[in-house]
């Protein structure tokens, strides 16, 4: 279980996030939506320790884990995949998968890539930066499955992808929800985020405005401007 309990948090002198309480049960999908500028981002990275809250706790499994270092949130499962396109540019495709999953045998990350995204087997020479775009996302995710994450930040993943590579992302996504991880997923396709998730949090300005699940939530109320999100 990863949890943010009476987080407070920003950037230098701003304070974005006040009060926010939030929690990813094991093997639970949640949804956190919310408005550009809400504070969505600054939630997922309080959640991987690259950004610590003025006040409030980061736990994780229990132990509270508030101050800790990214990497050794990593070390204990957590992987964030960050807005954009995590990769490395200049290095190959199986540079970058053996980049991301240090701990994994080279052979079973590869093979475990190539399984969720098979595109990506055919081109494990080429430079990541000259994959499509989708194909850079693919690259991106495949972290959260060749290493033994249990609980997945996702932020924005399917942003800017043309239709059939979104229904890949959510394939994915819903493959990793299948096999036992935690997600955390800010998506702008609230639909379909909210089809896969168990709960669902709504932020407004830095504060947490819903908490419950799915069909508590009004959905006509969260597309009509209030989220701004396409179906
Ligand atoms: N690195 C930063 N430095 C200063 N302010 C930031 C930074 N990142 C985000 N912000 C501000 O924090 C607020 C929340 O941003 P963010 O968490 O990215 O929202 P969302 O992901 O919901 O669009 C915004 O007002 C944004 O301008
Ligand atoms: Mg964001």
């Amino acid at each position: 279980m990863l949890a943010l309990s009476h987080v407070d948090a920003g950037y230098g002198e701003t304070t974005v996030l006040r009060d926010v309480s939030l929690v990813v049960p094991v093997g639970s999908v949640v949804s956190l939506l919310g408005p550009n500028g809400a504070g969505k981002t600054t939630v997922l990275r309080v959640a991987s320790g690259v950004l610590h809250p003025a006040s409030g706790r980061l736990l994780l499994d229990g132990d509270d884990v508030t101050g800790v270092a990214p990497h050794q949130l990593v070390a204990r499962g957590v992987c964030h995949i960050p807005e954009g396109r995590g990769i490395f540019r200049s290095l190959t495709v199986r540079e970058n998968l053996l980049t991301q999953a240090p701990s994994t045998p080279p052979a079973d990350a590869l093979a475990r890539a190539v399984e969720a995204f098979p595109i990506l087997g055919e081109r494990l020479s080429q430079t990541a930066g000259t994959l499509s775009g989708g194909q850079q996302q693919m690259l991106a995710l495949a972290r959260a499955y060749t290493t033994d994450a249990r609980v997945v930040l996702l932020d924005e993943v399917s942003m800017g992808l043309a239709p059939l590579v979104v229904d890949e992302i959510f394939s994915f996504v819903e493959r990793l929800a299948a096999a036992g991880r935690s997600l955390l997923l800010v998506e702008q396709y609230v639909t379909r985020a909210l089809a896969i998730s168990d709960f669902v949090y709504l932020l407004n300005k830095g504060r947490m405005a819903f908490a419950g699940e799915p069909g508590e939530l009004d959905e006509e109320a969260v597309f009509q401007g209030y989220v701004g999100a396409s179906v």
